[in-house]
């Protein structure tokens, strides 16, 4: 059966960084994000005995560093179902690849829906999230609409994301910048998994709860003042982690740092501008959707900015007819 599927990306306000268990993507601690609408992936599930062999191809191509990742996710919707048979999928991602742009967790979140409907499995929203975080566990929060928190649980079964508040709650708007289109040096992966080798990290683990109430009680009276305080808060906490893993990682490019320093000069100009930025080097300008043209604009002017994308928060995964084969 054919089904189609698509996807948001999300930014994490508070990050998922560690995993407790990697082999099912339980993380360290809870996290927080928004489903937006400028960067998405539309996914195309077909299992079938038409096909001998299993074939995915990835915005146009068949050679990608996801592959193997897709192969065992495709493999586990197999194994839920109780299925054998081969597949054929096509994937179609609306911004550059491999950029450091969550690409992942649009990515798993589409895969998971479409092929999940494709094998005959009815999952709710909760399995689904659920489904999703074993692809990638950011994608987890692609599942439901709007802003979304993913419970950091205690087993595969408790840890999944719901949504907070719809997209429309609050007109809170995200430039996506595009620094480089080169792939990074150090994986997600090897990140989470870097973690404990921080000093630091367990003085941060030691603060999320907290952080993460902060910031669910900023979103709830919209107050981007408070809210781009804990943001910015977060990801120096993220980076001060990075920059003391054994062997370090330094995700930031020169033009991210302009970045950081163009959010502080446009707040002294009083447009409320904040950054963050996942494990990669292109940072996430969150403002409000009033101010989010002059930002943008700002930002395209910034030595060593290639591309700007303007994003709103959106709904969750969802089937669409629009199949890609
Ligand atoms: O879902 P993964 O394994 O690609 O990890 C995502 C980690 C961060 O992007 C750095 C943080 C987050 O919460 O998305």
């Amino acid at each position: 059966m054919k089904a189609s599927a698509k996807a948001p990306s999300n930014i994490a306000f508070i990050k998922y960084w560690g995993k407790k268990d990697p082999k099912i993507n339980l993380p360290e601690n809870g996290s927080l994000a928004v489903c937006l609408d400028g960067m998405g992936t539309v996914t195309t599930v077909d299992f079938s005995d038409q096909y001998e062999a299993d074939s995915v191809v990835i915005d146009g191509q068949t050679e990608n560093i996801e592959l193997g990742r897709v192969q065992k996710h495709i493999d586990l919707i197999r194994e839920m179902a109780q299925i054998n048979t081969s597949v054929k999928v096509i994937s179609q991602n609306s911004f550059p690849h491999s950029s450091g742009l969550a690409s992942s967790a649009s990515g798993f979140a589409a895969l998971s829906m479409a092929g999940a409907k494709a094998a005959g499995l009815d999952l709710d929203q909760k399995q689904l999230s659920i489904l999703a975080r074993h692809g990638s566990g950011s994608a987890a929060r692609s599942v439901p609409d709007g802003f979304v928190e993913w419970y950091q649980g205690k087993d595969d079964q408790s840890s999944y994301a719901y949504s907070m508040f719809p997209p429309d709650y609050w007109d809170l708007a995200a430039v996506a910048v595009l620094v480089t289109k080169q792939k990074k040096d150090v994986s997600t992966t090897t990140g989470h998994s870097l973690t404990s080798s921080s000093p630091f990290y367990q003085t941060r683990l030691a603060g999320i709860p907290n952080r993460i109430e902060q910031m669910k009680q900023a979103i709830k009276e919209r107050d981007i003042e408070k809210f781009g305080q804990i943001l910015e808060e977060e990801v120096l906490s993220f980076t001060a982690v990075n920059l003391t893993l054994n062997p370090y990682v330094l995700y930031l490019e020169p033009a991210t740092i302009q970045v950081m320093k163009l959010c502080q000069k446009l707040r002294d100009e009083g447009l409320q501008a904040y950054f963050t930025f996942d494990a990669g080097p292109q940072p996430v300008v969150y403002c409000l959707g009033k101010d989010v043209a002059e930002i943008a604009k700002r930002l395209g002017q910034t030595e060593g900015v290639i591309q700007t994308i303007v994003n709103h928060p959106t709904v969750g995964t969802h089937l669409t007819d629009e199949h890609l084969f």
